[in-house]
């Protein structure tokens, strides 16, 4: 009798444990909750629609400040706000969350994971940023830089529990939003190139914060055996000693549940290291790399996968967003999945199936001319894999489009794509594969890369309407700059964006008709969202330029480091905040200083170790605004100040990594070589004035 009660009191908590998972579920997915923006991508099918209409293409003219939040201490700001409850949630620099009443900014708790103090060494570049975090009954998640995935309470912020999710001996890292469904949170990681990695995600136990399953994205050694059927699957598309050099595939971002058919699809990484002859010196298709992999959310076990890049060899990884819809195809409703993985292709793929229904560019495409039905499979352009000299291929490998947010719209049937127009000269002949056959401790990309003469267009970025249905470009808005932010899409009729520029746009979501704009003054990296409280539809921003490669290119675009502030900005029909306005862009004059006698070979050594401190000082040595302009530090002029911050780490706490294992020489070689550009700089200026 005992055995009985226990095994229906048993019964019971998992019933009623599994019927709130349901329900916390359907709340996430409820797409008629305008109050609130529960998950990364507003709901669960990650459309970033927002059923909201009084701000629309009439009213939108009216919209205001309605309150701002500075945020002096902050510096990169990428992520999408959670507004539950009335409570405004983000993440910002060094992993910091903060909680504020999302009617007046009024800060109600923040949680700083000390990231400095967690931090291993080669895992710098990025460590300040964060793209989101995640919500589950009650819980905000967060993932830090280094591994740690932590769940909070959302009331107080008090942390609830921790666990590290990366081995610390492994060169991985977070910048991605964990994903909370089904009484779960999953996380994975980047890394692809940095060493030799096996991608994965985790899932845990969003209660308890207990590992609940784990899927690795490509097979290990198979004489260690495989985890599970679906890596023997993929096993068998690999050749050579592949799990010597790790494989890659690392999961960084797009991470949809569908809640209407208990899927989760995981968009996965590119190959590392990049030339597949290195990687997979045979050839094969490499599963399940730059692949949209559909698994059980109970157990992580395989359902199907479709792979948009078949044997990668360009950083395509399928890591973009996976937007969810039901969708008219041959007057059909089709649940669908749309996709714009960095290879410039639109995806559109039946969900229930995994079989695709169509795909077209969105971009031009030198790699494949196009997209078999069919077989589902590319053609892939012979000239395209470059072992024999040098290839001009676009897109980039910053894709045509990243992880800057898609939205689809489902009243005009468009998806605004945040895109990317870049070409790169690829060139594999002067790469010797034994060396990685030595030391496949290497990692890297094995491939030479360059910037070609000219580019596909004479505009570097764009947002474009994409119709799903037909795959064809409804309108397009050229941007100048590359690196423009993430979209939001309303029922007013509306799009938003903000640009590396700096403006916050809103156009006519059927026509690309700008209706309104607002001067940030500070590149805008994050994407907007959109909530409505006591009457009142505010649109929520964060402005501070950032992310993996802003820093890259030769141009400043006048943000500077310490001089504009970074800030959340709330907008309304209402708004009668005044917020000060932002110092112009302003361009550094580098330091020439004649007293210091360049050494030519240190500086050739010194830009051989800037690599490591590119992504926030800048390409070129030009600062973006992440971190100080180098060529314009006093403190790159004296050898104990340099040393006392880049190896002694004395500015840790405010983002600056130590570089513990350089020596006395190495530093000396960064200063040289900084010199040397800021020379050089200091002259391309003074000719330019004499023209
Ligand atoms: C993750 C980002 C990041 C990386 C990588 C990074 N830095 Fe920094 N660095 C910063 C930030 C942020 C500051 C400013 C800290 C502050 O507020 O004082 C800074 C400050 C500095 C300063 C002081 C400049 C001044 O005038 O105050 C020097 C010198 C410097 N970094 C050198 C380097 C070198 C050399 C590397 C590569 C070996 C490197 N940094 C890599 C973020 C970074």
């Amino acid at each position: 009798m005992i055995f009985k009660n226990t095994f229906f009191s048993l019964m019971l908590i998992i019933f009623i444990t599994l019927s709130c998972a349901v329900d916390e579920d359907r709340k996430l997915a409820d797409e008629s909750n305008t109050s609130e923006w529960l998950a990364y991508g507003r709901t669960h099918s990650e459309q970033r629609f927002s059923p909201l209409q009084d701000i629309d293409t009439t009213t939108v003219k009216n919209l205001r400040v309605d309150w701002y939040l500075d945020l002096p201490n902050d510096v990169a700001l990428v992520s999408t706000p959670l507004v539950i409850d009335g409570i405004l949630y983000f993440t910002g620099t060094m992993n910091r969350v903060r909680a504020v009443n999302a009617t007046n900014g009024k800060l109600v708790w923040e949680f700083d994971p000390e990231v400095a103090k967690y931090i291993g060494t080669d895992r710098k570049p990025g460590w300040t940023q964060s793209r989101g975090i995640s919500y589950y009954k009650g819980k905000i998640f967060t993932a830090t830089w280094e591994g740690r995935l932590i769940a909070l309470d959302a009331k107080t912020g008090e942390p609830l529990w921790s666990v590290l999710t990366i081995d610390p001996d492994k060169k991985m890292s977070i910048t991605g939003a964990p994903k909370a469904f089904a009484g779960k949170v999953l996380i994975g990681n980047g890394g692809s190139e940095a060493a030799p990695n096996r991608g994965y995600v985790t899932a845990y136990d969003a209660e308890t914060g207990k590992l609940a399953w784990r899927f690795y994205i490509v097979p290990g050694n198979p004489a260690d055996g495989f985890e599970s059927e679906a890596m023997k699957m993929a096993a068998e598309t690999w050749t050579g000693e592949w799990w010597k050099y790790g494989g890659g595939g690392n999961a960084w971002h797009g991470f949809t549940y569908d809640e209407e058919l208990h899927t989760l699809y995981i968009g996965t990484g590119n190959g590392g290291p990049w030339n597949p002859k290195v990687r997979s010196e045979g050839g094969g298709d490499n599963l399940f790399l730059s692949s949209i992999v559909a698994l059980n959310p109970d157990n992580g076990s395989y359902k199907w996968h479709y792979q948009t890049t078949p044997g990668d060899a360009w950083d395509y990884n399928s890591n973009m967003d996976i937007v969810l819809a039901t969708i008219k195809i041959k007057g059909k409703d089709t649940k669908v999945i749309m996709h714009a993985p960095k290879n410039g292709f639109f995806y559109v793929i039946n969900r229930e199936t995994g079989k695709l229904i169509s795909a077209k560019p969105f971009v031009e495409t030198t790699w494949a001319s196009e997209i078999d039905v069919i077989t589902g499979k590319p053609k892939i352009n012979p000239n395209a894999r470059y072992d024999s000299g040098s290839v001009y291929i676009t897109p980039s490998p910053h894709g045509a489009h990243s992880w800057h947010a898609m939205s689809f719209n489902p009243q005009t049937g468009l998806a605004y794509i945040p895109t990317i127009h870049d070409a790169a000269i690829f060139d594999a002949s002067k790469i010797n594969v034994n060396d990685w056959k030595v030391n496949p401790g290497k990692g890297g990309i094995a491939v030479g890369l360059s910037d070609p003469d000219s580019l596909p267009r004479p505009y570097k970025g764009s947002l474009q309407a994409w119709n799903p249905v037909t795959q064809t470009l409804a309108w397009i808005v050229p941007h100048q700059e590359v690196w423009n932010a993430g979209t939001l899409t309303t029922a007013g009729g509306l799009v938003f964006q903000g640009t590396a520029s700096g403006m916050f746009h809103a156009y006519n979501a059927y026509h690309g008709d700008m209706l309104w704009t607002f001067d940030a003054g500070l590149g805008i990296s994050a994407p907007p969202i959109t909530y409505k409280i006591k009457g009142r539809q505010y649109i929520a921003l964060l402005v501070g330029w950032g992310g993996a490669f802003a820093g890259v290119g030769n141009k400043a675009l006048g943000w500077d480091y310490n001089r504009q502030t970074r800030r959340l900005l709330v907008f309304s029909l209402d708004g009668k905040a005044n917020v000060p306005s932002q110092p112009p862009p302003y361009f550094v004059t580098p330091i020439v200083d004649m007293s210091f006698k360049i050494d030519d070979n240190l500086a050739s050594r010194g830009r051989d170790l800037y690599w490591q401190c590119f992504n926030c000082h800048g390409a070129h040595v030009i600062a973006k605004g992440m971190a100080p302009d180098l060529r314009a530090s006093p403190i790159a002029l004296s050898e104990e100040a340099f040393s006392l911050i880049v190896r002694n780490g004395a500015k840790v706490n405010m983002g600056m990594p130590a570089y513990k294992e350089l020596t006395d020489n190495d530093l000396k070689a960064l200063m040289h070589f900084i010199r040397k550009i800021a020379n050089e700089s200091e002259t391309v200026s003074s000719v330019k004035g004499s023209m």
